[in-house]
This record gives structure tokens, C-alpha cells and sequence, in this order.
């Protein structure tokens, strides 16, 4: 599904990715690890070309993503949903608006995408804010609405970027269970940046443990968080058994 070769992207003389190679599977979930600043973002933004890297390849479903033109990018983010840690909702729009925005760009009938669009709200558990703006809901709810807008596109991969990060630690659960329920009633491909070990325990095939730009360990998240083997995945395992 996702094949990502000798990634690397630099900001002047820093450099975010050093070399990465990924690949994930059809139906895959994968939760990516790492302390701040070690390329997790970027690295996830490169798949959707939100940043472009500086050498590389990444193949979606055997798509160069870094030959497409503008407007096949366009089609290259509806197969990609991509939710946000800070929500970027659209402030004068309602939720259902900004659910729907990119279908009804895309052209689709206004109709029609907001049928999809409130059924994706009815599964994130939202079915009666859809004229409400984005300020009238809790942070939790907000990033339901990040949820519902990437899912509404019937997206082959979704790529989360922090989603929780963002919330009061009352709203992470609530958030967390919408995550969980799509991972397993759903078969779309998921790269999850999370630091939540637990939600990656019950709910990820694989973690990715990141540091400096590289991937430095990954495995099935109860063998590498049992035995960990880099400094990070340690770190991580002591989070867990706090
Ligand atoms: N637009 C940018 N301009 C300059 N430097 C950047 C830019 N984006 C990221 N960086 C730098 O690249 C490195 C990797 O950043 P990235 O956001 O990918 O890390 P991260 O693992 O997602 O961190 P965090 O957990 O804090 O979100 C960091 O040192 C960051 O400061
Ligand atoms: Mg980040």
C-alpha cells in the first residue's frame, strides 16, 4: 500500500528525516513513536506532500506521489485523509460545512455530500452539532470533526498527526475510543503519530519508534515494548509501566 524509500528532508542545516524507509500494508495500523522533534510529523506530512522532501520515494498504491502534478495531488488527498493535532477546522464554517468542504470542491452534489457527511458524524459520534461552529464544541468534539472530515472521502489511508495531543487529558479518552472503534470496524490503512502506548497496544499491528530522523526500531507493539531495544522504545515502556 505505502512504500517509503531513503526519505530524507532537511531545513537548512537541520535535518528532519535522515534516510527512511517504511513500508505498510493493505488494512495495516501503524503507530509511529518518538521524542519531540525527531521527524514524526514530517515524515507523515511528506505522504501527502503537505511538506516536500528532499530525496526519496514514496509509492502509494504504486504511485510515485512525488512525480504528481497539481491536479493529481488534488486526487491524491481524497485517497488520503490526514487529521491534525490542532483540529484546523474553518472557524466561519458549520461542522457539517467543514466536513463536506473538500467533497463539494471536488464538485460533488451539495446534496449528496451532506449525506455522507452527516453519516460520518453520526459514526464519530456527533450526529447533532452539524450547525454548530466549530467554537461551540469541546476540543474532543472539535477533533471528532477533524475525524469525520478526513473519513468522509473513503479514504485508502488515513494518517493522524498527534491527535490527541492537543486536549485536555478528560477529552484524550473520548477521542481515543472513536480512533479504536475505526481501527477495528474498518479496513483502512492507518499511520497513527500517537504518544499514547496503551491505545497502541490494543489497537496496532506495528510500532515505528523514531529518533533523529531515523527509524530506530519497530515491531508488534507487545514483543518491542516486552524487549525493547533502543534507548527510545525504552523510554517508551517506561510510560507504560508508570
Ligand atoms: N517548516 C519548518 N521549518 C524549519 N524547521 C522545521 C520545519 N518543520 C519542522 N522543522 C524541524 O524539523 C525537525 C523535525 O520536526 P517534526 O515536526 O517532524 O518533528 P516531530 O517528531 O513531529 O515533533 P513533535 O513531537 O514536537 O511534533 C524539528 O527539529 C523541527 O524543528
Ligand atoms: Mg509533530
Amino acid at each position: 500500500m505505502l512504500q517509503i524509500q531513503g526519505l530524507r528532508k532537511s531545513y537548512g542545516k537541520l535535518v528532519a528525516l535522515d534516510g527512511v524507509d517504511l513500508t505498510v500494508e493493505k488494512g495495516e495500523t501503524v503507530v509511529i513513536m518518538g521524542p519531540s522533534g525527531c521527524g514524526k510529523s514530517t515524515l507523515i506530512r511528506c505522504v501527502n506532500r503537505l511538506t516536500e522532501p528532499d530525496e526519496g520515494t514514496i509509492l502509494l498504491q504504486g504511485q510515485n506521489v512525488l512525480e504528481l502534478g497539481h491536479i493529481e495531488l488534488q486526487d491524491l488527498r481524497r485517497k488520503v485523509g490526514f487529521v491534525f493535532q490542532q483540529f484546523n477546522l474553518i472557524s466561519r464554517l458549520t461542522v457539517l460545512d467543514n466536513v463536506i468542504f473538500h467533497l463539494v470542491l471536488g464538485g460533488m452534489d451539495r446534496d449528496q455530500a451532506a449525506t455522507r457527511g452527516r453519516r460520518v458524524l453520526a459514526r464519530v459520534g456527533l450526529a447533532n452539532t452539524e450547525d454548530r461552529r466549530p467554537h461551540e464544541l469541546s476540543g474532543g468534539q472539535q477533533q471528532r470533526v477533524g475525524i469525520a472530515r478526513a473519513l468522509v472521502t473513503n479514504p485508502e489511508i488515513m494518517l493522524w498527526d498527534e491527535p490527541t495531543a492537543s486536549l485536555d487529558p478528560i477529552l484524550v479518552g473520548e477521542v481515543l475510543e472513536v480512533m479504536e472503534e475505526l481501527v477495528k470496524t474498518t479496513s483502512t490503512t492507518m499511520v497513527i503519530v500517537t504518544h499514547e502506548v496503551s491505545f497502541a497496544l490494543r489497537a496496532a499491528e506495528r510500532i515505528v519508534f523514531m529518533d533523529k530522523g531515523q527509524i530506530v526500531e519497530e515491531g508488534r507493539p507487545q514483543e518491542v515494548l516486552a524487549n525493547p531495544q533502543s534507548e527510545i522504545a525504552c523510554l517508551y515502556r517506561k510510560l507504560l509501566v508508570q
